[in-house]
């Protein structure tokens, strides 16, 4: 494992394997125990659109790990006046041990892997945020004790956390089923490989999606870049939300995961995200350890 460009590129066992180490990352952080396994190192934090946990989970766990994270932002690098990433990559990777990007294109993000010679991480793309569902299948089996025979659904737009979900669990063996809207469908070519090598079920009925879930997500109905769709999408997704009746469906005890930022009212009921806030705020938590996991396993 060179990168983390998206999760597709992992092996099962890969994924295992930094669930594991972030599952003792974690136990050694609540003990007090901070190792230094990445002294010294230097990751640089490029960012193209907001973020709270990304940026602040990724600062602290680098600093965490001994090392020193530079936020860089779009702004103020050359990269936002149009320098190429071609060369930003070879000029980057001449200072740095890593680099975190959070940017629209993924070809960005490849781009940068294939002209850079450090590990690049994929801090979220239109396409994908394998961060974020490494931290999310951290928390589902950290509640449920293993991913056996567990259902995952998702309700709402089949954007980049449905495309890196449907991925994630496919690899970890649960079923998944995802309710959107026509033309709002997660990533052709995802949606093939995950009918031909899992349990996957694609449904414009969220009661359908839902029936039998162990585990219910919901991310926003417009992502980061999608602002001027806003009316549009509000239309195109009533009715596609997280509430009581969506969990009467889901099995008893099913939890309730959101990447946050979170729209009450909108993708899930205020109702539902606090009687699940203990589970979606480990969740958030978990950005911290599995990606602690990933910087020890790229830049060590
Ligand atoms: N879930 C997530 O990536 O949050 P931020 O946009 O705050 O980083
Ligand atoms: N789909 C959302 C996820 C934010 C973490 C977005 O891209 O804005």
């Amino acid at each position: 494992m060179k990168h983390l460009l998206k999760l597709g590129d992992l092996s099962r066992e890969e994924i295992l394997s930094i669930l594991n180490l972030a599952d003792q990352l974690k136990y050694e952080r609540q003990n007090g125990i901070f190792r230094p396994y990445l002294k010294g190192k230097k990751l640089g934090m490029i960012f193209q659109k907001s973020s709270t946990r990304t940026r602040v989970s990724f600062e602290t766990g680098i600093y965490e790990l001994g090392g020193y994270g530079l936020f860089l932002s779009n702004h103020d690098l050359q990269i936002g006046r149009g320098e190429p990433v071609e060369d930003t990559a070879r000029v980057l990777s001449r200072y740095l041990d890593g680099v975190m990007i959070r940017t629209f294109e993924q070809k960005e993000v490849e781009d940068f892997a294939k002209y850079g010679t450090i590990p690049v991480i994929n801090g979220l793309t239109d396409y994908c945020h394998p961060c974020q569902v490494l931290a999310d299948l951290m928390t589902i089996r950290e509640r449920k004790g293993s991913f056996k025979g567990l259902k995952m659904c998702f309700v709402g737009d089949g954007n980049n956390m449905a495309n890196s979900l449907m991925v994630g669990a496919v690899k970890t063996g649960m079923a998944f089923s995802i309710a959107c809207p026509k033309g709002y469908e997660p990533d052709a070519e995802l949606v093939k490989w995950a009918r031909e090598n899992g349990e996957f079920m694609m449904t414009e009925s969220v009661a359908d999606a839902a029936m039998g879930a162990d585990v219910i997500y919901t991310d926003v109905w417009a992502s980061m870049g999608q602002e001027g769709e806003k009316l549009e999408r509000e239309r195109a997704f009533k009715g596609y939300q997280v509430n009581a009746e969506v969990m009467k469906a889901a099995n008893d005890g099913a939890m309730v995961l959101h990447c946050l930022p979170a729209h009450r009212g909108e993708e899930i009921t205020a109702d539902v995200f606090e009687a699940h806030a203990d589970e979606i705020f480990d969740e958030a938590e978990n950005r911290l350890h599995a990606q602690k996991a990933v910087m020890c396993k790229l830049m060590k």
